[in-house]
């Protein structure tokens, strides 16, 4: 008989790169202030990869350490799902490249495209594998290197994003674990932020290359507008399903966009400003690795103990978002 079990995160792990690069760094580099900077997006620095490390390379120390959290073996895991925009390559995906690299057995690896969403969207897909028996461990990464499709001499973008990696291993737990599962999207919006060449509508080209359509291309302001109301909706989605009000939720781990858009949040939510983790200052918007990796500091922080309910919650380009209630 196949019983429906718990799915809980049994394991955490990061990889932030070395390289520190300031808000007086960008100050040489574009149009910029420190000041700007930091009162328009609550960002004082961010992390950049060298060039020769790429995304795989990130998600496969933060995979390694995510997985001696979990006290797991490489050949434990029985899926990987990797979510990033900035993959090594087009294929073999991402999540392929690092079973290679971590020693995994031929286990079921892909990635999953949906920007600072990604995080959210892999837990999810992982969890209903593991909820309905067919595999026992997942792991599941967020990864990126957005400094690889920055466009370094564009003031509006590149003071926001920064490079890194989070892991979370996915098992069967005994007590609370996933609780509850909201996830959306919105195609009328993809044109908010995108990356609008090298796919099949705009393959490479001198012209694309001289156009910088291979960087993010993105409106702030009215992202900033959806991105308020969307991440607010998928909190209550998530939340009210449990009989959960805004306040038996001991932390929200959100995407960490702009500081100016979580303490909107916070409010829309009724929620203490004081109750949503914060790592935006050090590393700016990571994509998809944002939440994650903000999940894993808050954890080591000891922000998160045992049997407390707490709140991902993120939205990115596609539009898409999610949100996710753990019982930890
Ligand atoms: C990008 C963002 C920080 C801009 O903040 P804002 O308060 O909306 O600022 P605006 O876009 O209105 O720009 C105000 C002015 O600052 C200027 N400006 C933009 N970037 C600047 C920078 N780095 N330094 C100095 N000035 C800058 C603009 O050119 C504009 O000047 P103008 O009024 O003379 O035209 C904000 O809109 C945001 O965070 N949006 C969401 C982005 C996001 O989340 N993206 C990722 C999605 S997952």
């Amino acid at each position: 008989m196949c019983e429906i079990k718990k799915v809980g995160i049994i394991g955490l792990g990061a990889y932030l790169p070395e390289r520190v690069l300031t808000n007086k760094d960008l100050e040489k580099m574009v149009d910029t202030t420190d000041e700007w900077i930091t009162s328009r997006s609550g960002i004082k620095e961010r992390r950049i990869a060298r060039p020769d490390e790429a995304t795989s390379d990130m998600a496969t120390e933060a995979a390694k350490r995510a997985l001696k959290d979990a006290n797991l073996k490489p050949e434990d895991i029985d899926l990987i799902i990797v979510a990033t925009i900035t993959p090594d390559m087009f294929f073999p995906a991402t999540a392929c490249l690092v079973q290679e690299k971590i020693g995994a057995k031929t286990c079921p690896a892909f990635d999953v495209s949906v920007a600072c969403s990604g995080f959210i969207y892999g837990i999810a897909i992982a969890e209903q594998f593991i909820r309905s028996g067919t595999y026992k461990y997942a792991l599941v990464i967020a990864a990126e290197k957005l400094s690889a499709i920055t466009d370094w001499s564009d003031r509006s973008t590149c003071v926001l994003f920064g490079d890194g990696a989070g892991a979370a291993v996915l098992g069967p737990v005994e007590k609370g674990g996933i609780l509850s599962v909201f996830l959306g999207a919105n195609g009328k919006q993809g044109d908010l932020i995108k990356l609008p060449a090298g796919g099949s509508r705009i393959p490479a080209s001198k012209k694309s290359v001289e156009d910088k359509l291979h960087f993010i291309k993105m409106n702030g302001a009215e992202l900033f507008k959806h991105a308020v109301k969307v991440m607010a909706d998928a909190a209550l989605q998530a939340t009210a399903p449990l009989g959960l009000k805004a306040e038996d939720i001991s932390l929200v781990i959100p995407h960490q966009a702009n500081l100016r858009i979580l303490n909107a949040v916070a409010k829309r939510m009724g929620l203490s400003t004081d109750k949503i983790y914060l790592n935006i200052e050090r590393y700016g918007n990571m994509s998809a690795a944002s939440s994650a990796v903000a999940l894993v500091e808050a954890v080591k922080e000891g922000r998160i103990k045992k049997g407390d309910k707490i709140l991902l919650d993120a939205f990115g380009g596609g539009l898409s978002w999610g949100a996710i209630v753990i019982e930890w």
